[in-house]
């Protein structure tokens, strides 16, 4: 008999469920949370309300599009952490309810885990093209950086680590220096597009090992504006495009640097990304050209997979569930959760 595995995502401003017949995605839905907008940033109160009013339609609808009954699933797998309790809680409590409800067991995910198994994800009528194990991710999102070594679908070493600011947030804070919305990954993304990337250069940390540093680059940027806004008021309106260009190559320049020497070290030569920043085209031709000329194996997750969503909860939930893991319902999400 066919498993049927539930994937519920509710870890920030995104509400997704998504539908596994024996690990093949037959649905995945997601309701983005629009209220955030104004704020410049995800206000944690309102998340939470938004999820709970979300969280019912959109297991509804995954359901219908995959054509599946709730008395014909077999598991539910849901985002235990990281990420903002009161989020977490909806997709955690919903969770529980419904596998009470229908007597069937659940299986908590690290939510970084999800990201990292995102090229698992496989599709009907699409090519099946998945690392071999051992692979290195560089995971890059709005909470983490990191380089992993994935040993498995359920090992995971982590070689290196930012010890300060994740790689998006970076992105996120400079776009709002700069004046230009939130999220700032997409937009610094789509400017940069327009401008010389080598037209100004920022300094880079100096940091031991494979970890990363990305706090000074904020500053960097923030006293080199402020200098040339000093001489000229409309420097910043005359040179976007040359600024995110050559901020967005600095970060780039920076993530590729420690994976270069991880592949090196490691003599590993399947290299994946994923997060919210693997969306990044500049990070995506970078890889891929990096990628060409060492011979690696490189894996670009699908656009729809790198931010967050329910189909790669429901692929890592899968890996786990036939690993025999259950969670029991005394359960309590984390924000934070360090272990894979
Ligand atoms: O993984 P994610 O959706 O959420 C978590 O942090 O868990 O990542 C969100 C981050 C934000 O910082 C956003 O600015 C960044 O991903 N991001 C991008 C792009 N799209 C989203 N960063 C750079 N370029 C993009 N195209």
């Amino acid at each position: 008999m066919a498993d049927f595995i539930l994937g519920i995502e509710s870890s920030c401003d995104d509400t997704s469920a998504a539908v596994l017949r024996d690990g093949v995605l037959l649905s995945n839905v997601i309701a983005s949370q629009q209220v955030h907008k104004d704020f410049g940033g995800v206000v944690p109160e309102l998340a939470s309300r938004a999820h709970e009013q979300n969280i019912v339609p959109v297991v509804s609808e995954a359901l219908r599009k995959a054509g599946v009954q709730p008395e014909e699933l077999t598991a539910i797998a849901f985002t235990r952490g990281p990420g903002l309790l009161g989020s977490l809680l909806v997709g955690t409590s919903f969770a529980k309810a419904l596998s009470l409800s229908l007597d069937i067991p659940m299986v908590m995910v690290n939510h970084l885990q999800g990201h990292i198994l995102a090229n698992f994800v496989r599709q009907p009528d699409k090519p099946v093209d998945e690392p071999e194990f051992p692979y290195l991710c560089l995971l890059v999102s709005g909470g983490n950086s990191q380089i992993v070594k994935v040993n498995s679908p359920l090992d995971y070493e982590i070689l290196g680590q930012t010890i300060d600011d994740a790689v998006g947030e970076a992105f996120d804070k400079c776009s709002k220096m700069l004046g230009l919305g939130y999220p700032g990954g997409p937009v610094i993304d789509r400017l940069a597009k327009l401008g010389n990337p080598d037209r100004f250069h920022f300094a880079k940390p100096n940091i031991p090992g494979l970890d990363y540093s990305f706090s000074g680059i904020k500053t960097s940027l923030l006293y080199f504006v402020r200098d040339e806004m000093a001489k000229d008021p409309s420097f910043l309106e005359k040179n976007k495009e040359d600024l995110c260009a050559s901020f967005q190559k600095t970060l780039i320049d920076i993530l590729m640097g420690k994976l270069i020497r991880a592949a090196k070290e490691t003599r590993i030569r399947q290299i994946t990304i994923g997060g919210g920043v693997s969306a990044n085209s500049g990070l995506r031709e970078r890889l891929v050209a990096e990628g060409r000329k060492r011979g690696w194996k490189t894996f670009l997750p699908e656009f729809k997979f790198t931010t967050d969503n329910a189909a790669m909860i429901a692929v890592a939930g899968w890996f786990r569930y036939r690993a025999g893991e259950r969670t029991p319902l005394d359960v309590a999400p984390v924000s934070r959760l360090a272990d894979y």
